[in-house]
């Protein structure tokens, strides 16, 4: 389709407020669980920017709210720039579309239709029934990527779970000793502050808590906020003053049903905010970890970061759980047969039944590379 000049100005314009929703949206990734991230903008009816806000909470005003107050009356005849399709139900707040139809806004563009079915293409129909101008899909693919944890959990209740790795360049992730600590550098470590910084929860094996007695937290990053904790320890192997409970953020201790009372009281006498998850079906020592996920997917979770080790991360590569999987890659090589492959799993022997991924994203960070890759 040919496009003339004034149209092309206009998806210009369009696609420049819609990057600075995103942008909006951006700064409250983590924080609105379970609902989505969401910038609006609106402009008045010369196309002067003259309101702004983004959701900062569950509960909290939705981002069209806070843009359509801030532009007070400028909104008549004006413009609604957000990122997710407006709402229309009655949830903790009230519909925007309401709010929208009584501000005389002539036209709304959003980025892509909430996954929602309460408001999936209801509040685009609300608004055109009143005469509002709508237009979808602008820089579609990009609004569903920033809201992916919550399309995955509106669509299916499951979390969103990225594995994360940190590799020499001849695939190890720790020496036979199982030192683990320092394989990728400094640049890297700080990314993983801000993956830890975005996502709801933070998962590990007891074997990792163990060996390296991490703490899990988000540190030097302003404004931040700690994720849920989510240890995998169905024999109760970790210490109870290890790094990771020493903490007060929230931390799910996923275990047995049968262990002592006594037992289960010696983790929880340093944590007040330690709660189990006790699984009744334990089969040959191992969970089922989609129930696991149900279950977090239950208590508002919608996206983890697993930090695993080969066990773990066969288990979940092999599992087809994984939705991502960031690789840190550090120009060293170990060299040593003895040392841990980023990937523990059953003999293969066949290639062609290899787990396949692609390749998604790519930077170089500090001396490092990290790839993001999906399942094929
Ligand atoms: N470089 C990196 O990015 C990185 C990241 C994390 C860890 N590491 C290193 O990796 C090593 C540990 O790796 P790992 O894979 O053995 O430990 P892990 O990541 O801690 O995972 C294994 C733990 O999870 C449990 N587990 C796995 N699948 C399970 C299932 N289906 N049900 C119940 N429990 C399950 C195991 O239980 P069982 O003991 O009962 O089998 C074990 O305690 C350490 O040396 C650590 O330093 C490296």
């Amino acid at each position: 389709m040919q496009i003339n000049q004034e149209q092309f100005n206009d998806i210009t314009q369009a696609e420049y407020y819609m990057r600075e929703c995103f942008e909006l949206a951006k700064k409250s990734l983590g924080r609105t669980s379970p609902n989505p991230v969401v910038g609006a903008i609106i402009l008045d009816k010369n196309g002067f920017p003259s309101g702004k806000g983004y959701h900062k909470a569950a509960g909290a005003e939705h981002a069209e709210v806070i843009a359509i107050r801030e532009a007070g009356e400028k909104t008549k005849g004006g413009t609604l720039i957000v990122n997710l399709e407006p709402c229309c139900h009655e949830g903790r707040t009230p519909p925007c579309t309401e709010l929208i139809i009584q501000s005389q806004i002539r036209e709304v563009i959003f980025s892509c239709h909430d996954a929602n079915p309460l408001v999936h293409k209801k509040g685009e129909g609300i608004l055109l029934k009143n005469n509002i101008k709508v237009y979808s899909c602008v820089l579609e693919s990009e609004g569903i990527e920033l809201n992916k944890f919550f399309f995955k959990w509106v669509k299916s209740k499951l979390p969103w779970v990225t594995l994360k790795q940190a590799q020499t360049l001849d695939g190890k992730v720790a020496l036979s000793n199982k030192q683990s600590k320092w394989i990728s550098g400094e640049f890297s470590g700080k990314e993983v502050h801000n993956l830890r910084n975005i996502y709801d929860a933070v998962l590990a094996g007891a074997r990792t808590v163990e060996i390296d007695n991490p703490e899990l937290t988000v540190r030097g990053i302003k404004n931040s906020r700690n994720p849920a904790r989510v240890i995998i320890d169905l024999n109760l192997i970790t210490k109870p003053d290890s790094n990771i409970y020493k903490n007060d953020s929230v931390i799910y201790l996923v275990t047995r049903a049968d262990h002592s009372r006594d037992k289960l009281d010696n983790y929880l006498r340093l944590n007040n905010n330690l709660k189990f998850i006790q699984f009744p079906e334990v089969t040959k020592g191992k969970i089922n970890f989609k129930h696991l996920f149900e279950e977090l997917g239950k208590k508002d979770i919608l996206s983890i970061l697993v930090e695993a080790g080969p066990n773990l991360a066969g288990e979940l590569i092999s599992g087809g759980l994984v939705d991502e999987y960031i690789l840190f890659i550090a120009p060293k090589i170990f060299g040593d047969s003895t040392a841990l492959s980023s990937v523990q799993m059953k003999p293969l022997d066949n290639i062609e039944n290899s787990y396949e991924f692609r390749l998604f994203d790519y930077k170089s960070i500090g001396n490092d590379l990290m790839l993001s890759l999906r399942p094929k």
